[in-house]
C-alpha cells in the first residue's frame, strides 16, 4: 500500500481533472441567474465527500445557497477536526474584466491552473477533501475524526452561515476548525494566517433634482448628485491617507511594538509591491509599513461609481441621483455594525445641504484573530514543513473570512488558518490562477496535518 503522501502524488492528474470539472461549474453566489450552477457545485462537493470516505454527507438547505456536511467520526478518542471551505466564487466576465482565456474554462499555462475560483476557494477545500480520501484509501480510515462544512455564500458575507452555525452546535462540535482560504506569503514561504480583516459593505446613494436635468438649461443652478457624491467620498479619507470618519479608530487595537517587529520579519518592500499591484507609487498611512497597512490596518475604499450619464459618445445631462459602493476592512475591535452606524451619522453631516443621502448596508463580516502558540498550532507548522517542505512564518492576512470570527465565538476550539494561494494568484480579480504546485503541496500538507493532529489527544489539541 502506498503511503497517503504518495497515493496524493499518483493521483495528481486525477485530482487536477477534478479540479477542472469543479472550476467549470459557474458558481457566482451574488448572481440570481446562476442559482442552478451554484447548487451543481455544492452537488460536486457531495460527490466529492463520498468519494472521499465520508460515511455522512448532507446538504442542508438555506434561504439562498445550500451548506454541504460530511463526516466521518470513525476514530472515538481521537481529535475531531472541522474543515471549512467554500464552493462559490466571485463573477467574472471575459470581455469585461479583461480575462485572457474564459474564467469558467480551466487551463494550465506554465503550471498555473487559470480559472475563477481556482485558488479561492475550489483548490484549496478540493486539495482539504483529497487528503482526506488519501488516508481513507491507503489506510481505511482516518487519523483524526473529520467534519467538512463547505459553504455557498462566503463571497456574499455568509449571510446564512451563521444562523446555521447556531443551529447545529453539536452537528459541528470539534476540537480545532481548519480553514484553507488565505495565502501563503510565496511558493518557498508558506504561512500560518494568525489574523483576518473584517468588513463592512455599504451603498450611498444621492439624490437631488426630481429628474435628470438639461445641463444647459439648469446646470449652474443646481448641485450635481454625482458631484456631491465624489465630494462625500473625497471627504471620507484625510489628506494623510487615514479616515476621517469620527471615532471610526476608537475601537481599533493599537499594533503593538513586539507585534510590528514581528510584522517587520515578513517584509513587503516598496518593489515587490509595485510588482504586485502595478501601481506606481505606494499611498496610505505613513506612519504606517507596506505589509501593516494591507493587513494590520483599517481601510474605506471605494468599488464603484454608479450614475448619469456613461454610454458612447456625449450626453449633457446633469443627473437626478448618483450611487457608490464602498466598505471598509476593520482590525479587531471594530464591529462592522457600530461602523456603519458611525459612517452613517457622518455622512449625514458632511452631505451637502442642495442633496438628500442616504448609506445603506450591504454585508458585514467581523474581524478576527487566532492562537499562534499553541500545540494545534505547532502540529499545523510541522504540517506545512513536511508537506510544504519549508517553515511556515506567521503573517496577518488583509482579506475577510466571516465565519472565523463564528467560530472563536460558538466553537470553543481553535481556529487554524492554514492556506495553499499566493499573493498574486489574482483572487477576484482577471486571470485567477493557482499554481499547481500550491494545490498538490496543500494536499500534502493537510495529509500531514491529520496525522499530526491524530497524535494528539483531543484536549492537546484543543489548547
Ligand atoms: N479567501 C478570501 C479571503 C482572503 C482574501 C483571505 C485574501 C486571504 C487573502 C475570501 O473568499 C474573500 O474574498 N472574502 C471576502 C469576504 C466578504 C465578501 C465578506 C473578502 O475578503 O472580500
Ligand atoms: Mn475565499
Ligand atoms: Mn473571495
Amino acid at each position: 500500500m502506498p503511503t497517503p503522501a504518495e497515493y496524493l502524488v499518483a493521483n495528481h492528474t486525477t485530482f487536477l481533472e477534478d479540479l477542472k470539472a469543479f472550476l467549470r461549474i459557474q458558481s457566482v453566489s451574488t448572481l440570481r441567474e446562476k442559482n442552478p450552477e451554484t447548487r451543481q457545485a455544492a452537488a460536486f462537493v457531495v460527490d466529492h465527500l463520498k468519494a472521499a470516505g465520508m460515511t455522512r454527507v448532507e446538504l442542508f438547505e438555506t434561504n439562498r445557497h445550500p451548506i454541504v456536511y460530511g463526516e466521518w467520526l470513525g476514530a472515538p478518542g481521537k481529535p475531531t477536526v472541522l474543515v471549512y471551505g467554500h464552493y462559490d466564487v466571485q463573477p467574472a466576465d471575459k470581455v469585461k474584466d479583461k480575462w485572457t482565456t474564459d474564467p469558467f474554462e480551466p487551463v494550465v499555462v506554465d503550471g498555473k491552473l487559470y480559472a475563477r475560483g481556482s485558488t479561492d476557494d475550489k483548490g484549496q477545500i478540493l486539495a482539504d477533501i483529497k487528503a482526506a480520501q488519501a488516508w481513507m484509501q491507503t489506510t481505511g480510515s482516518l487519523p483524526v475524526n473529520i467534519k467538512f462544512l463547505v459553504e455557498g455564500e462566503e463571497e456574499i458575507g455568509s449571510e446564512n452561515l451563521d444562523a446555521f452555525i447556531e443551529t447545529h452546535l453539536d452537528l459541528l462540535r470539534c476540537d480545532v476548525a481548519v480553514v484553507s482560504d488565505t495565502a501563503v506569503v510565496d511558493l518557498n514561504t508558506p504561512s500560518l494566517t494568525y489574523a483576518l480583516r473584517g468588513l463592512v459593505y455599504m451603498e450611498l446613494e444621492v439624490w437631488g433634482p426630481k429628474v435628470d436635468l438639461h445641463s444647459g438649461q439648469w446646470g449652474g443652478s443646481v448641485h450635481n448628485p454625482l458631484q456631491a457624491l465624489c465630494e462625500i467620498i473625497t471627504a471620507l479619507h484625510n489628506p494623510d491617507g487615514s479616515i476621517s470618519v469620527t471615532g471610526f479608530y476608537d475601537k481599533a487595537k493599537p499594533i503593538s511594538a513586539e507585534e510590528r517587529a514581528a510584522i517587520a520579519e515578513v517584509p513587503l518592500t516598496e518593489e515587490s509591491w509595485r510588482a504586485s499591484t502595478g501601481a506606481a507609487v505606494a499611498w496610505g498611512e505613513p506612519a504606517y509599513t507596506l505589509r501593516e497597512r494591507i493587513s494590520a490596518r483599517p481601510t474605506l475604499e471605494v468599488h464603484g461609481l454608479i450614475g448619469g450619464f456613461t454610454g458612447e459618445g456625449s450626453k449633457t445631462v446633469l443627473p437626478a441621483s448618483a450611487k457608490a459602493k464602498i466598505s471598509c476592512r476593520l482590525i479587531p475591535d471594530q464591529d462592522p455594525f457600530e461602523i456603519y452606524d458611525l459612517i452613517k451619522q457622518y455622512v449625514a453631516t458632511i452631505t451637502p445641504p442642495a442633496v438628500r443621502s442616504e448609506v445603506r448596508l450591504l454585508n458585514t463580516g467581523y474581524p478576527a484573530m487566532v492562537p499562534i502558540d499553541s500545540r494545534a498550532v505547532a502540529a499545523a507548522k510541522n504540517a506545512y514543513t513536511r508537506g510544504w517542505g519549508k517553515q511556515p512564518v506567521f503573517v496577518r492576512e488583509g482579506g475577510s473570512i466571516p465565519v472565523v470570527a463564528t467560530f472563536n465565538k460558538h466553537l470553543g476550539a481553535p481556529v487554524l488558518l492554514v492556506g495553499y494561494g499566493l499573493p498574486d494568484d489574482g483572487a477576484h480579480g482577471p486571470d485567477e490562477h493557482f499554481y499547481l504546485d500550491c494545490f498538490y503541496k496543500g494536499m500534502a500538507t493537510m495529509a500531514a496535518l491529520l496525522e499530526n493532529l491524530g497524535g494528539m489527544t483531543p484536549d492537546e489539541v484543543r489548547g
